[in-house]
């Protein structure tokens, strides 16, 4: 149900929390200016004050944001976007690093200006781009799903080949399946002597993750990060995976994409990285994500370089935001200012009450434990 804070009703009624706190009284309800109440005593308060009251919808202000409804206009194929996860230190920047390296989108190894948490790569029998998310921790990735952003086509679970199946790999193994996403497993280390890849695939069956030489359908290749072997076969992996998945998408829209990291850089300003995934994301275009608005100043591509556009699946920095959005937060494209400010406001002004809400419950439950 909604609820709004006294300070919070006061503060929209530009009345004076006190009078508000009074009038409750009269109601023969004690309250603090802290507390939550109800939209329908709000709405009686503020009639009672002489006010006239407009209760918004969170249907009104986020209707056509995103419309994941229709989605028969997407018709091209897109770029699979990959997750790598795994047990710590089990080979998974190694093996990120490698695939970058090898095979840049341009071509010039090691030309990564700078580092954006995400890029793409070039499959080199296929030709097909493929996005890799270097970020998520496992945690960030249950966060992200959490609040229903869906980012990861592929999951690639780094085993290592000396180590087995450990606790965060059974932790990947479940978030994974959570989301119902595709693994692909990569065995690394496969270069080191005490090197057991048949003993990793018995211990994932234990997970219920059956490879193909057990009778399954998920596919491991034998890697090493170090050695650079096998590499253009997982990237092969990757794309027939992707082929098989059908990753459908539309260019021709306005953007909507997820944000995967954010922060407040001290020279340029709040800058996120975000992934495109449906339309494309322009310079000039007026974007909201969460609680923040903002018109695209610039955008950068993995290769540090300044671009006019990002297509879908096409990870990208922004410049442009008034604040840093949050990691996971939905990037939309509104048609002006005036939209963006509504939609914002809102969503701020929930964040908010959410905050309240939890706290005057936190205080609830405490004052209950004094009493
Ligand atoms: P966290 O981010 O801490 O979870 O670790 P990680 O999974 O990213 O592992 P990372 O890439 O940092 O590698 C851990 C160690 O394993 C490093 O010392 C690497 O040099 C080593 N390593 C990674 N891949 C290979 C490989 O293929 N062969 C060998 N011999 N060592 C490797
Ligand atoms: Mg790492």
């Amino acid at each position: 149900p909604e609820a709004i804070t006294i300070q919070e009703l006061a503060n929209r009624m530009a009345e004076r929390a006190v009078d508000v706190i009074r009038m409750l009284m009269k109601q023969g309800a004690m309250h603090k200016i802290t507390d939550v109440i109800d939209a329908d005593t709000a709405q009686l308060i503020a009639e009672e004050l002489g006010h006239t009251v407009k209760r918004v919808a969170a249907s009104d202000v986020e209707e056509g944001l995103f419309d994941q409804v229709d989605d028969s206009s997407d018709t091209e194929t897109r770029s699979p976007v990959v997750t790598v996860m795994g047990h710590v230190d089990h080979g998974k920047t190694s093996l990120l690093d490698a695939l970058r390296h090898a095979n840049v989108v341009s071509g010039e190894a090691g030309g990564i200006t700078q580092h954006i948490g995400a890029y793409q790569v070039l499959s080199p029998e296929s030709g097909k781009k493929i996005t890799f998310i270097d970020t998520p921790g496992h945690a960030a990735f249950t966060a992200m799903r959490a609040r229903g952003a869906k980012v990861t086509d592929i999951v690639v679970l780094v085993v290592a080949a000396d180590d087995g199946v450990m606790p965060q790999t059974v932790e990947a193994i479940n978030h994974a399946k959570a989301a119902r996403v595709p693994i692909i497993v990569a065995i690394n280390k496969i270069d080191k002597p005490d090197a057991r890849p048949e003993r990793v695939r018995t211990e994932l069956l234990q997970h219920e993750v059956q490879v193909e030489s057990f009778g399954g359908d998920v596919v491991d290749v034998e890697v090493s990060a170090k050695n650079k072997t096998n590499l253009d076969k997982l990237l092969e992996m990757i794309a027939l995976q992707a082929d098989i998945l059908d990753l459908k998408t539309n260019s021709e829209r306005p953007a909507e994409g997820t944000v995967i990291e954010a922060k407040l850089d001290r020279g340029r300003g709040p800058v996120a990285t975000v992934l495109v995934q449906r339309g494309t994301l322009r310079v000039g275009d007026i974007i909201v994500a969460g609680a923040e608005m903002g018109r695209v100043r610039a955008l950068i591509s993995d290769q540090g370089e300044t671009v006019q556009e990002a297509g879908p699946s096409v990870p990208v920095e922004v410049l442009g935001f008034n604040g840093p959005p949050e990691a996971g937060d939905r990037l939309a494209v509104v048609e002006n200012e005036a939209r963006a400010r509504q939609v914002t406001s809102y969503r701020a002004h929930q964040k908010r009450e959410n905050a309240a809400a939890s706290i005057s419950g936190m205080r609830g439950s405490l004052e209950q434990m004094m009493s």
